[in-house]
């Protein structure tokens, strides 16, 4: 079947949902996702959206554009960063208006607290000297994203968006650098529907299913990332994954670092708090990648404490924080150590460990959320990326908590905005022959393999090397292997059989797919990781354990080719106001 929108999103999480909201009246939008809308991954973010309102004390978007730059290692673009710091506080009101329900301060007004890596410096005229941490992060108890989801959801309801949930995108369209639409599966009856469009959008979320422990759902098996890697389009800055400090451990599911925000502390098998040791101004309020690197050496040096299976894991003490304090701001990561765990955090430490939460990296775009394919700039007209599978770059090498919900609902609208003129201009690029093509051919060898590969084993043993050996800590050596075993099983791949022949909810089928993603995916990480020898945010080369601005102050932009390696390379990193300097907190 064929369909024709003006619009097509792909994703129904905020940037998706966002950019919905800004296609106008007399225009169609459709809005793809592979789930129901409202199940997307953006509902599990937990410890808030920030911006600098100054709510609580005095900050300003300034103080949040320094931190995302030195919290990114440099890498971050400051054009791009500086236009999401200063729209922060436009995108928190507009939300507010949209009526997205925030927890409130004593004054009624959004309540603020700290996390990680957000600060403003001690003396005010002093602005690069000594900084504490200062209370940017906008939030609903620790279900921001849950609301923030739900508000949007319906305000594209209530506009009218046309939803297609359940449908599985298995490819973009894009002939001549022209964007030309979609191909997907209807998950309930099978059928290949294609989507002809003037514009695309890619908000299709994050790959965290790549590893073996995770925060992500299991939706995030790197759909889009794999898509236009696929169509010869690069990613960028693959290289850098987030590994979240506080995954409940052997699970993974997200501990808000809103729990620290609050009060919590992480100490080690000791009892010690043992970020003093490695950030000693701002301790559990260190970024990520600092606290993460910080929670792995203490479990190396002895002093995680080990588990009955014989893993380890460190503490998140909340404790001290009382009954009052965690019941009203922390019910829901409170309630999963109970239920997953068997913990009460009222009474006893989480057992946590760091967790692959983000992608730093991902489909390249400029500052509205168009799809540009190497270092000029030059595009790939009608099509746009925002959210996690974007990389605009405002992260650079390591994101900042909060950073995210606010990525998505600022280039989310500058991305629909794009859109909205793109399609009054423009008129329907011609469909190629065969436009699913590649869908059909792929679904007929799957449904009709009798090969002897399991699609569990395979994504088994790639979530295991991922989580090995391109982990928080990397060597050239560990990372060569895990290319080596990627090859292999993408080999095995081609020889894998799915049991369910059927149309209807063929989840087997789904999953055979999903498991092409991951693997595609998968090789544009580990192949960015090895090339990158250097030290940044959360790519820590041990066999380069040193920043390396004079080589490594730039974008990695990774091509497939074919079956062969990949090819790489660079575009410069922006820098207008803030000349790199020494990370430390
Ligand atoms: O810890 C958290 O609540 C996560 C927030 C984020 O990734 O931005």
């Amino acid at each position: 079947m064929i369909h024709q929108f003006d619009a097509v999103i792909v994703g129904a999480g905020g940037a998706g949902l966002r950019a919905a909201l800004e296609i106008p009246e007399g225009y169609t939008c459709a809005v793809l996702t592979k789930v129901y809308p409202t199940r997307s991954h953006t509902g599990t973010a937990q410890g808030g959206v920030c911006a600098a309102l100054g709510n609580e004390e005095e900050d300003s978007w300034e103080y949040h554009f320094f931190d995302t730059v030195k919290g990114s290692d440099f890498l971050g673009d400051q054009d791009a960063i500086e236009i999401m710091c200063y729209d922060a506080i436009r995108a928190i009101i507009e939300l507010e208006h949209m009526g997205m329900p925030f927890s409130r301060n004593e004054k009624g007004l959004i309540a603020q607290r700290p996390f990680g890596g957000h600060t403003k410096p001690k003396d005010p005229n002093n602005p690069f000297g000594e900084r504490v941490p200062v209370k940017r992060a906008c939030f609903s108890a620790d279900r921001t994203g849950h609301v923030m989801l739900q508000t949007l959801y319906e305000n594209c309801i209530k506009r009218g968006v046309q939803f297609f949930p359940e449908f599985f995108v298995t490819d973009l369209i894009v002939q001549d650098n022209i964007v030309r639409g979609v191909v997907a599966i209807e998950i309930a009856t099978g059928e290949i529907h294609i989507f002809h469009a003037k514009t695309v959008m890619f908000a299709t979320g994050g790959y965290g299913r790549v590893y073996r422990i995770t925060s992500n759902a299991v939706v995030g098996t790197g759909d889009g990332f794999a898509i236009v890697y696929r169509r010869g389009i690069p990613l960028e800055d693959m290289e850098f994954v987030q590994f979240h400090p506080t995954g409940l451990w052997r699970l993974g599911i997200l501990v808000s670092e809103a729990a620290r925000g609050e009060g919590g502390v992480l100490r080690n098998r000791l009892g010690e708090r043992f970020m003093e040791r490695y950030a000693p101004t701002i301790k559990d309020l260190a970024p990520r990648d600092v606290i993460s690197r910080a929670m792995y050496t203490e479990i190396r040096e002895g002093r995680g404490i080990q588990g009955p299976d014989g893993t380890y894991y460190l503490h998140l003490d909340l404790t001290h924080l009382g009954p009052e304090i965690i019941n009203k701001k922390l019910p829901e990561i409170t309630g999963f150590a109970r239920i997953y765990l068997g913990v009460d955090p009222i009474k006893e430490p989480i057992p946590v460990q760091p967790t692959t939460h983000y992608a730093m990296g991902g489909i390249p775009t400029n500052v509205d959320a168009e799809v540009v394919i190497d270092d000029k700039g030059t595009k790939i007209e009608g099509f746009y990326a925002a959210g996690e599978v974007a990389c605009v770059s405002v992260h650079g090498a390591n994101r900042l908590g909060t950073n995210s919900l606010l990525d998505i609902i600022v280039f989310g609208r500058r991305g629909g905005k794009k859109m909205a003129e793109y399609i009054k201009e423009h008129d329907f690029a011609p469909l190629p022959k065969d436009a699913d093509e590649w869908t059909r051919k792929t679904v007929e060898r799957l449904l009709n393999s009798n090969g002897k590969e399991r699609v569990s084993r395979i994504r088994t043993e790639l979530q295991e090397v991922m989580m090995d050996k391109v982990s928080v800590f990397r060597t050239g050596e560990g990372i060569k292997e895990a290319i080596e075993k990627i090859k292999e099983l993408k080999e095995r791949y081609k020889e894998v059989k799915i049991d369910d022949k059927g149309k209807r909810f063929n989840t087997d089928l789904i999953e055979a797919i999903e498991l092409g993603n991951l693997l595609d995916t998968a090789e544009a990480i580990a192949y960015s990781a090895l090339n990158r020898t250097e030290s940044r945010g959360a790519h820590y080369r041990e066999d380069y354990p040193k920043r390396d601005d004079q080589n490594w102050l730039k974008h990695t932009l990774i091509y497939k080719n074919e079956d062969k390696e990949p090819i790489i390379k660079y575009k410069p990193v922006v820098i207008t106001k803030i000349p790199p300097m020494e990370r430390k907190y």
